[in-house]
């Protein structure tokens, strides 16, 4: 018997099944990037409405951990309700999700204070915190330009979105944080990258906590640390500002470095044993 020929077997049939195959598979994002149809058709006289595309499924922490520079982040929202929040939210194809994910240098180069802070947050204050990063709506990054005064979060509080050009900054008050990169856009989902942790002035601009007075009551030397809550020194961030969302680094370092940390460990334990 012959092989069935099939004049129709083109490029579409191809990406319905790599779509199909993909969702039964429930997993890899890889596969429907590649099954993603051509977005622009030419204009057609038919009234035949065009038959509804599948719903993209993405898997938020997926994405994340793919590319690699978000392990900090990860950190606050794997196992957690917030995870489970912000895939409701992308799986939701009438609103869709904005991520503004802090890479593991963000978190890195933050200041001791707020480090400290950072640990000592409640439960309750992390879900807060993580659900300050994004956005119950999709926004490409050309919709940002249409957009001016506070934006509301997923949590309760509020940032400042602006936009000239492909430049787009989140100023939350104690930080503006240019948007460094894309690394996810297709509606219903973006995940854009942030060098700079988003600090809710709600809770990180309360008073620093500070250990148990000293016994001199009188001759406390002054606190080093300044009073002027401002926004923070760019670290240089102007630098990547002007490629921001033309660039798409999926960036390693990170990774390297965590490995190379593992197996310092690793090789500490066996040495020591
Ligand atoms: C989403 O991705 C994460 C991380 O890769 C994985 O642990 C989880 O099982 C995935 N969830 C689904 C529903 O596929
Ligand atoms: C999101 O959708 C996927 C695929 O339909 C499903 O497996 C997953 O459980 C959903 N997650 C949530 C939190 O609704
Ligand atoms: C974004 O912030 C930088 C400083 O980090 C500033 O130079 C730039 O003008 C801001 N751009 C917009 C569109 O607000
Ligand atoms: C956001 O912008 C409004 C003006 O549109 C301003 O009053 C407010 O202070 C800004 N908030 C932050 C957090 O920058």
């Amino acid at each position: 018997m012959e092989s069935l020929k099939m004049p129709l077997f083109n490029g579409i049939a191809l990406a319905i099944i790599l779509i199909i195959s993909a969702q039964a598979q429930g997993t890899d994002i890889n596969i429907v990037y590649l099954a993603k149809a051509p977005a622009s058709a030419p204009f057609s006289s038919s009234p035949v409405p065009a038959p509804a595309p599948a719903p993209l499924y993405v898997n938020v922490s997926n994405v994340l951990e793919q590319a690699g520079q978000f392990k900090t982040f990860l950190s606050l929202i794997a196992g957690t309700k917030v995870e489970t929040q912000l895939q409701t939210q992308a799986n939701n194809t009438q609103q869709g999700l904005t991520l503004f994910a802090p890479s593991d240098g963000a978190f890195s180069s933050l200041r001791p204070q707020y480090k400290a802070m950072l640990r000592m947050l409640t439960d309750e204050q992390k879900t807060s915190l993580v659900e300050y990063h994004a956005l119950p709506m999709f926004y490409s990054l050309g919709q940002f330009q249409s957009l001016s005064g506070p934006l509301s979060t997923m949590g309760s509080y509020k940032f400042n979105v602006s936009a000239f050009g492909a430049q787009v900054n989140v100023s939350t008050g104690l930080v503006n944080a240019p948007l460094t990169s894309s690394v996810f856009s297709q509606a219903p989902v973006a995940v854009y990258e942030v060098n700079k942790v988003l600090l809710p002035e709600e809770i990180f601009g309360l008073p620093i906590p500070t250990p148990a007075p000293s016994p001199e009551p009188v001759s406390a030397p002054t606190p080093a640390l300044s009073p002027s809550v401002g926004v923070q020194s760019p670290l240089s961030s102007s630098d990547h500002t002007n490629a921001a969302a033309h660039t798409w680094p999926l960036n390693a370092k990170g990774s390297v470095i965590q490995s190379g940390l593992f197996m310092f460990v690793f090789l500490f334990l066996l040495l020591n044993q």
